[in-house]
């Protein structure tokens, strides 16, 4: 579904990081699930898939990336229209769990927030491992919870060691895991290959259940164009996902990317 829209709210988060309140301008949009994800139309410029950081009352919060020039005409965008599509992918729901432990690198935290603030209803407990390469990427996560949220735990780490812990995401939600042992059944990885990758490696050995939240090129959002196939699998990220189990992507995963 196409839906006129307008930014109604913007605010620089960090040095990289943009967020962006978008409300749609037509009736009876369905309030999406977590991990749908939607195609923001800037005109004349590009069609960027973003992950739901919110929704409330015809209302999404995305938060941006500067990384090329469509996500630099989306953050120029103030008080005016664009176009959304969606909202895209089978979504997550992961209910049926005690307490998620969401694992993100750098704007892989988007979708953290919704999942929190769902999860919360359902009486379902949310903590975040978040990752950046330098402390200038970071803002306070805390800032963006929402109050049921109360109990959420936060870890930080970052790779120029000027925060919190002394490297990678992923080293440590292994750390936090292994240092309190049963106090989490399900990990949720968000952000680069890479970091995916290391997750499902690095908690094999846990039993938890492992999922990651993938990302890649993105066209149509309807399973008719195949750009978003994750191969070698027959998955459609628009489909199928963008949420699978680890090991139901291994070839995928293996492909490449960095941390
Ligand atoms: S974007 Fe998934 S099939 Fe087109």
């Amino acid at each position: 579904m196409y839906y006129p829209a307008k930014i109604t709210g913007s605010e620089k988060l960090s040095k990289t990081l943009y967020l962006k309140r978008i409300k749609i301008l037509s009736d009876g949009i369905k309030e999406p699930l977590p991990f749908q994800f939607l195609l923001a139309w800037v005109p004349g410029v590009d069609l960027l898939p973003m992950s739901v950081a919110d929704f409330s009352n015809g209302e999404v919060v995305i938060i941006v990336k500067e990384r090329g020039e469509g996500s630099r005409a989306l953050i120029r965008l103030h008080s005016d229209f664009l176009g959304v599509m969606g909202f895209y992918g089978a979504g997550f729901k992961p209910w049926g769990y005690k307490r998620i432990l969401f694992v993100a690198g750098g704007s892989g935290i988007a979708p953290f927030f919704y999942l929190a603030r769902k999860a919360c209803e359902e009486g379902v407990s949310v903590d975040l491992v978040w990752g950046v390469r330098g402390g200038d990427e970071l803002f306070n996560p805390r800032s963006l919870l929402n109050t049921v949220n109360k109990d959420t735990a936060i870890y930080v780490a970052t790779e120029d060691c000027s925060t919190g812990y002394c490297g990678r995401a992923s080293m440590l939600a292994s750390r936090v895991i292994h240092e309190n042992p049963g106090k989490w059944d399900l990990v949720i990885a968000s952000g680069p290959q890479g970091l995916l990758r290391e997750v499902c490696s690095l908690l094999s050995d846990t039993g938890i259940e492992l999922y990651v939240n993938t990302e890649t090129l993105v066209k149509c959002g309807v399973g008719a164009c195949g750009s978003c196939v994750l191969k070698p699998h027959p998955l459609l990220l628009c489909k199928h996902g963008p949420v699978f189990k680890c090991r139901d992507i291994e070839g995928f995963l293996k492909g490449g990317g960095s941390a």
